[in-house]
Order: C-alpha cells, then structure tokens, then sequence
C-alpha cells in the first residue's frame, strides 16, 4: 500500500485525494499550517477510512523546516511513494500591481518554497530510486494574461521546473507528474462566479489519484482544458495582447 506525503492538505482538492488513498489502504502523512484544520482533516480520514494517518504543521515559506519536514515522513513510514504537493493561493492581481510585497508573497508561496521544497524531495526520492512526485500547477501557467499573470508566473516557472526535474529524475525511476487544473469550486476560488467550466474537488482529486497511480507526467483536469489551453496558446502575441483576459 503507497505511502503518501501530500503538503497542503487542508487544500479541498488534497482532501479529496487523499479520501482516494485513503479509502484503499495507502499510509498518510499530511502537512498543513494551519493545526486546527490539519488534525480535523487527518481524524476525518481516521474515522471514515480507519486509515493510518499521521501529520506535521508546516508552512511552506519555512524553508528552512522543509528537511525537517520530508525526513520526518520519510522515518514515519519507513520511505516514501508519493509526495503531493498541492498548497498555493490565489493573489489578488490588482493588489499585486500596486505593491511588491503583495508580489513577492505570491512568488515566494506559490513558486519558491515550491522549488525549495522539492529540491528536497527530489534528492531524497533519486536516493531511493523510486516514488512519484506529483505538483499541482494550474492552466494559468500555460499563458500569462492581464488579469492573473503574478499566479500564472509562478504556475508557469513551476512548469519548467518540474520539466527539467521528470528529466533528472527519469534515469533513478521516478516519476513527476504536473497536475494543471482549470476552475475548481474551492475556497481559492469562492470570489469567482460559478459557470460551466468550475469542476468539483471531489472530481478534480479523482482525476489525480489516478494520474498517480498510472505514472502520468503531465495531465489536464478535466482533460477539456488540454485542446483549450492549446487554442489559447496558439493564438499570435499581437492578436493575444489585445485581449481582455
Ligand atoms: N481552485 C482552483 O480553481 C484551482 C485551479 C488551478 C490550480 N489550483 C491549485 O490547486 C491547489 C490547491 O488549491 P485549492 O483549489 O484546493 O484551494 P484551497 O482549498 O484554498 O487550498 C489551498 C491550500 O494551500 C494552503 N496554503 C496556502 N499558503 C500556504 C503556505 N504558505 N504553507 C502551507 N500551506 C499553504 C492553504 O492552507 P490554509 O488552509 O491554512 O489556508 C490551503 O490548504 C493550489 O496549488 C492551487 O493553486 C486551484
């Protein structure tokens, strides 16, 4: 049964993954930075699944607790088989304009205690040799637009990123899988009016346990976004800079 690490996962998405895992079996060990949330997320699972989980507060700008943090999953279940990595927010745009620090914040939880934090899984999983590193980024990371491009950077860095690490990592037999959602009905989004294209946490989180458990690289959820993100792509800079996006 895998043993799963997933940061963030008093995430609504994570939560449903996790249900996934948990329902057959698999180990957990979760970390989030909010305590309160983090113990009733990890009862639930206890209670509904009588599944073993055990957890860790962290928040992910602590970079420097981030060792800490993988060392402990990895003694807890004695190694590892997925990390989840699914923190993030959403930053308002508007005030990202006005202020660097309301920027750097983004950057700093969305893209950097990212990368730092899998910097130390990725060593920790080629030391092993096997696993599956699976991060959620988003559709907004495949082309910055007016309205959100301080989250669509981040998302997109992190595409590279994980890119170049499914390259280092191919070799030792792991796997990394880019999970891009489009509109979730989550907390993130409880700002956003609902329409059509809004998918639930329970159908996103679905999706991604199986793209875990069938070693996907990168996947769309739901898969519509793939043939949309690629017509939005493919629409020319000159045209595209003239959109309201
Ligand atoms: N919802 C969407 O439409 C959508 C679309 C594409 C991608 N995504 C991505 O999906 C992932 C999960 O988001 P969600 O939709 O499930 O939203 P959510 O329910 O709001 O979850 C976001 C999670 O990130 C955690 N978090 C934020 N900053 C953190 C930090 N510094 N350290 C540790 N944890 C931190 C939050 O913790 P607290 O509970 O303590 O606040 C929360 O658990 C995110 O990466 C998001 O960017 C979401």
């Amino acid at each position: 049964m895998p043993r799963v690490l997933i940061v963030g996962a008093t995430s609504a998405i994570a939560i449903e993954v996790a249900k996934a895992f948990a329902a057959r079996g698999a180990r957990l060990f979760l970390s989030g930075r909010d305590p309160l949330k983090l113990s009733a997320v990890a009862d639930d699972l206890r209670v509904r699944y009588a599944a073993q989980v055990e957890s860790a507060v962290l928040d992910v700008s602590d970079v420097a607790r981030h060792e800490d943090l993988v060392g402990r999953a990895l003694r807890c279940w004695g190694g590892l088989d997925v990390v989840l990595v699914a923190h993030g927010i959403l930053p308002d745009q508007a005030r990202c304009e006005a202020s660097v620090a309301e920027t750097l914040r983004a950057l700093e939880i969305n893209f950097i205690g990212t990368a730092a934090l899998l910097t130390v899984v990725a060593a920790a999983f080629e030391r092993q040799r096997s696993g599956c590193i699976a991060v959620i980024t988003s559709v907004a990371g495949d082309r910055g637009r007016g309205s959100n491009y301080v989250y669509g950077a981040a998302k997109g860095g992190l595409h590279v990123f994980l890119q170049g690490l499914r390259n280092r990592l191919h070799a030792a037999g792991v796997t990394v899988l880019e999970i891009k959602p489009g509109f979730v009905d989550t907390p993130m989004t409880a700002h956003v009016p609902k329409g059509g294209l809004f998918a639930s946490p329970h159908r996103v989180g679905r999706a991604i346990h199986r793209a875990i458990t069938r070693r996907r690289d990168v996947v769309y959820v739901p898969w519509f976004w793939r043939p949309l993100m690629l017509g939005i792509r493919l629409v020319p800079e000159r045209v595209f800079k003239r959109l309201k996006l």
